[in-house]
């Protein structure tokens, strides 16, 4: 959710106004997103590098992720929305932490839709959590090392039971992936736009969705392979794409 700092700057404001505005947005898009049935929408808020940023910055966006769960559980409630985070939720003052687990919790049996915060996260990060869990079970002979392909590692990734992204949209026009589920990603659309974050509303939104659908996913197979409903036809080689 990139551009809260240049929405703000353009406009003469704090980093931390962007911000404010950048959580409207995000009510917005959840808003839009269960309206049109998206089932699963991962929102990057706060990466493991944001710790960097100056103190009075870091706990602004402390404060508005509070108050964003604190309001938003009610509607989360009513309109069947599971609340979900990856990240490293130990750094996270224990304030914001007790709130996202109330809620994660309180919203644990909701099915209609998901909403997943990245919040302390970084996609290298998660990596070397799941090599971590990995070792320690081969260690322990809890796990065989044969037993390890695609599969489960996805499952001991933060997002176990989660689809892999169909779209990634970037906003403000960065042409980078910025530590960002790098395992989940691996066949995901990229949109970007210039639109900075705070503006990214209805409207951009449907743009990047009506882009998505002209795409064709060819998962590696080759366009005539498409028409083919039997993938089991598929040869061995040839590029991916
Ligand atoms: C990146 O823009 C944005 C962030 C680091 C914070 C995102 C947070 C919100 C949208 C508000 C709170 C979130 C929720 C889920 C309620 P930037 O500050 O790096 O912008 P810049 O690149 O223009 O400086």
């Amino acid at each position: 959710m990139d551009g809260n700092g240049r929405w703000a700057k353009l406009r003469g404001k704090s980093r931390i106004e962007g911000h404010r505005r950048g959580k409207t947005s995000v009510r917005v898009i959840v808003e839009m997103s269960r309206k049109i049935g998206i089932p699963f929408l991962s929102l990057y808020a706060f990466s493991t590098e944001n710790w960097l940023r100056p103190q009075n910055e870091v706990h602004a966006l402390m404060g508005l992720l509070e108050h964003y769960l604190a309001v938003e559980q009610a509607k989360m409630m009513r309109y069947g929305i599971r609340l979900l985070a990856v990240g490293d939720r130990t750094r996270l003052p224990l304030g914001v932490r007790r709130t996202l687990e109330h809620v994660i919790e309180l919203t644990s049996s909701n099915n209609r839709m998901t909403v997943i915060l990245a919040l302390s996260y970084s996609g290298r990060d998660e990596i070397v959590r799941m090599t971590k869990k990995l070792a320690s079970d081969v260690r322990e002979c809890k796990l065989d090392l044969d037993a390890i392909d695609e599969r489960l590692i996805s499952t001991l990734m933060d997002t176990p039971g989660v689809p892999d992204p169909d779209l990634l949209i970037r906003t403000s026009g960065e042409l980078r992936i910025s530590n960002f589920y790098l395992w989940q990603i691996a066949y995901s659309e990229l949109y970007v736009t210039p639109t900075l974050w705070p503006d990214f509303r209805e409207r951009e939104y449907l743009q990047a969705l009506i882009e998505y659908q002209q795409r064709r996913r060819r998962f590696g197979r080759t366009d005539e392979q498409l028409v083919d409903p039997a993938p089991s036809s598929v040869e061995a080689g040839g590029s991916k794409s």
